[in-house]
């Protein structure tokens, strides 16, 4: 449906609910590169087509990281805003501080424990109470491929890590870079839980990031896959360390870069500059993880706030987020899909459709993992602890895979004091 027919109902739900009284909130997220941005377009006129009033704190930065400076401020100050982008363990420890309204209400007028699946409800639950509202969900283990590039050398898109390494050294010596990314510690944590889950399986993955078990995460398993990523180091490019995620994509688009390894919030960047995804640039699963999905799900929160009239513009944004209309316009444009059971999805991309497959098949044979690098696994503590290893390991040219493992078996165990 578009936004004139969504219109026309909401239309209805408001005028009951809000006495036709203009509802303004202020929205905090991150979402600021050219695709994202694009979303929280569609994000911010599906509340202002209600008559509403939006407040755009729109703080950039990829991953979110910047974000969170600036709401734990205003948070500490007595002035969160309404709304916020936050999710994972972010979600959690917010909610454990008491910041965050509970939407049991909401979720149980809107039948939530039968829309949305069961681990979209746990984790916008904390302590068995809704804080926060769905609204997308990403699949973070892709592998973006140039076609072009790879067919211009006779190659073909790797399935395993060793095969990617093999055309990675191809690509090199014919002056392409193989590998598109920055120097973002989420980035890199990216590639890294891809290559864990590729390599070692989904059981190993857990075993490392949602266990934190110290004899997997010092065990040859772990520092083979250390070894894997830290030969990666030969093909990126040499001024990685300057790339924003979205800049890494457009290496790709035009074909500088042969593959990235990233979320599909790089569908939006694909879209916003009209490449199609699925055939100009390929979405394939991460090498070694076809049949898995590590999860990442975007949600935001709403703050506890004292006047009445704010409380009900939060519940109307809540219900508008759940709706169908809103999770299909504002999902085309992100690169994620729907957060709601049974949707039907052929106005989406090939990459979606095929996001949505994945993700049933991974929930039917127990495949489906959280994202360590998206702060869906842990703590935000122990994410750091593991993206500072990484980033130290990755940035050392005589990096050691045998010493990298202990010391992010250290410190994890540090982080979870
Ligand atoms: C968010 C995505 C966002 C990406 C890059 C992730 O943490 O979940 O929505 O597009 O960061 O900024």
């Amino acid at each position: 449906m578009t936004l004139r027919s969504y219109l026309v109902s909401s239309l209805m739900l408001s005028l009951v609910s809000v006495s036709a009284m203009a509802s303004s909130v202020e929205v905090l997220h991150w979402w600021t590169a050219g695709g994202e941005a694009k979303a929280a377009d569609v994000f911010r006129s599906y509340w202002q087509a209600l008559g509403n009033e939006w407040q755009d704190s729109a703080i950039s930065g990829g991953g979110g990281q910047s974000a969170m400076t600036v709401l734990k401020s205003r948070a500490l100050s007595g002035t969160p805003p309404e709304a916020a982008h936050l999710k994972g363990s972010e979600l959690q420890e917010w909610a454990g501080l008491g910041f965050l309204r509970n939407l049991d209400e909401a979720a149980r007028l809107g039948n939530w424990d039968n829309v949305l699946p069961e681990f979209v409800q746990h984790s916008v639950q904390y302590k068995g109470h809704y804080v926060a509202v769905p609204i997308g969900i990403h699949r973070v283990n892709w592998l973006w491929v140039n076609p072009k590039v790879l067919k211009r050398y006779h190659l073909s898109p790797p399935e395993s890590w060793p095969q990617l390494l093999t055309i990675a050294k191809r690509l090199k010596q014919e002056g392409i870079t193989p590998l598109a990314i920055g120097d973002d510690q989420w980035q890199l944590s990216i590639l890294f839980e891809a290559i864990v889950l590729g390599e070692g399986g989904s059981d190993f993955y857990r075993r490392a990031f949602i266990r934190l078990d110290q004899t997997a995460l010092q065990s040859e398993t772990m520092e083979h896959q250390l070894e894997l990523f830290h030969q990666l180091r030969d093909y990126i490019a040499d001024d990685y360390g300057d790339t924003k995620w979205n800049q890494a994509t457009h290496m790709l688009i035009e074909g500088s870069a042969a593959m990235q390894l990233m979320g599909d919030w790089v569908k939006g960047e694909l879209t916003a500059a009209s490449v199609v995804p699925g055939k100009d640039i390929l979405c394939l699963p991460a090498p070694g993880t076809a049949g898995k999905f590590s999860y990442n799900l975007d949600s935001f929160a709403m703050f506890n706030v004292q006047s009445p009239s704010k409380q009900q513009a939060q519940l109307q944004l809540v219900n508008m987020i759940m709706t169908s209309d809103f999770q299909h316009a504002f999902n085309r444009v992100k690169g994620s899909i729907p957060v709601l059971r049974n949707q039907t999805l052929t106005d989406f991309d090939q990459c979606a459709q095929n996001s949505a497959q994945q993700l049933q098949l991974a929930i039917d044979q127990q495949q489906l993992v959280p994202s360590m690098a998206e702060g869906m696994a842990n703590s935000s503590n122990v994410k750091q602890a593991i993206g500072d290893v990484l980033v130290s390991y990755f940035n050392d040219p005589k990096g050691n895979a045998k010493q990298a493992a202990h010391q992010l078996a250290r410190a994890i165990l540090s982080a979870q004091r």
